[in-house]
């Protein structure tokens, strides 16, 4: 028999489409995936010699259980001179991952019956990695009008006795949401007043496209104490099968951190720590490079998607995901599940792989991954930009099921 907290984990969604796609190209069919979540860049020439170079120097062996000594100082360096926060390296835990980065952070900080707030649409894994804590998600749905942003008022009604922690993922996944200064100052003082952690994931931080990000970390010292600031090499340097994430906090949480992974993983692997020091001290024109294409495909992405009859989107801040609403084909597409119905028959019946909203809290929406292409020649984008949205507007306008009248778009 499996433990309860296994029987109540929802599989992933994405994993599911990832491997139908899969499928579907062993089977010769020329599947377009953009269901992805990671980079389409290659890492950084610079961390991959620094990796090799870690093997021949034979950084190899067990190292300290929190991460090696010059990564976490190379973080606190990175956290200071782009993110105005001052931290030593004492309160730097580097993991396999921001996802277990995530899971660290909550083991360490959540009692069993404990509420973690969890603004939705929210990234997949959230809810999951809760559970398995053995603490509870407690959702607050957040309103396409305000651009997914979660208020005050609501931040305020979701906040019981029983509230542990919020999560703020800035930019978002899936909607590519960034806040301001002041909503982000606003939302943190009601967590300060409340005493409640801010889980702030800022992996997407280096992919924003406004002009200012802001670390809510750094909005004051009061702030900063309760802030488990989570972040990661995974999106910015194109290192995701590295598995590199930390978090900076407290030196109590990070130590009762570096205890709990000592004991489950030991440390991520030495010879990933190595390589991304390099990435941190020398990979700042691949990062800008990487942005700046990102940001060329999301707005041609955005201007071909909204010329689709009855889809709309919020143009992302940040990210490099396409949220749309296609709720516009809800009454028509007669189908318990509206995401699913049309990602089902996008991949059948079109060959695109799209995620349904469904697995992000938010079934009015679709999400398109904005890099369609490995190589990075935007005008082969556009064109393939341009076929996709072809078949989408064959799919969703072609076929009698989801035919929309005119009022509805
Ligand atoms: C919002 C968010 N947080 C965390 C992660 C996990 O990143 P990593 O690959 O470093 O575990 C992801 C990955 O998709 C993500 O989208």
């Amino acid at each position: 028999m499996l433990s309860n907290k296994v029987q109540s984990l929802t599989p992933s969604l994405t994993l599911g489409i990832s491997s139908k796609a899969k499928q579907m190209k062993k089977d010769g069919i020329a599947v377009i995936n953009l269901s992805i979540g990671e980079p389409d860049f290659f890492t950084p020439e610079a961390v991959k010699a620094a990796g090799i170079a870690a093997i021949n120097n034979n950084y190899t062996k067990y190292d300290a259980a929190v991460g090696v000594i010059d990564l976490r100082q190379a973080i606190c360096d990175k956290l200071h001179s782009e993110n105005n926060l001052s931290y030593t390296p004492d309160q730097i835990v580097v993991s396999s991952g921001a996802k277990y980065s995530l899971t660290n952070t909550l083991l360490t900080i959540a009692n069993s019956g404990d509420e973690v707030i969890i603004p939705a649409p929210y990234w997949l894994s959230y809810p999951e990695i809760v559970k398995l804590t053995g603490a509870i998600p407690r959702f607050v749905e957040t309103d396409f009008t305000n651009n997914f942003k979660m208020t005050v008022d609501q931040l305020k009604a979701a906040i019981n006795d029983k509230t542990k922690a919020v999560i703020i993922n800035n930019p978002s996944n899936p909607t590519g949401a960034v806040y301001q200064k002041e909503e982000l100052l606003a939302l943190a003082n009601v967590c300060v007043e409340n005493d409640i952690y801010i889980i702030a994931d800022e992996i997407y931080e280096r992919i924003c496209y406004l002009d200012n990000f802001t670390s809510i970390a750094s909005l004051s010292e009061a702030i900063k104490e309760k802030t488990i600031l989570v972040n990661g090499m995974s999106k910015s340097l194109s290192m995701t099968g590295w598995r590199l994430g930390y978090t900076a906090t407290t030196k109590e949480i990070a130590k009762a951190m570096g205890a709990i992974q000592g004991h489950l993983v030991s440390h991520p692997c030495t010879i990933s720590q190595h390589a991304a020091i390099e990435g941190l001290k020398s990979c700042a024109d691949d990062i800008a490079n990487m942005k700046r294409i990102y940001q060329t495909r999301r707005d041609e992405a955005t201007k071909i998607i909204s010329a689709i009859d009855g889809l709309s989107v919020v143009q992302p801040d940040g990210a490099f995901y396409i949220f749309i609403n296609v709720g516009a084909y809800r009454e028509k597409a007669n189908a318990e599940s509206l995401s699913l119905k049309i990602c089902d028959d996008m991949l059948e019946k079109q060959h695109v792989a799209l995620v349904p909203g469904i697995a992000f809290g938010n079934d009015d929406f679709i999400r398109w991954w904005s890099c369609v292409f490995t190589v990075t020649f935007c005008r082969r984008q556009v064109v393939l930009g341009k076929n996709i949205a072809e078949r989408f507007q064959h799919q969703l306008c072609f076929n009698r099921c989801y035919k929309i009248t005119p009022s509805s778009t």
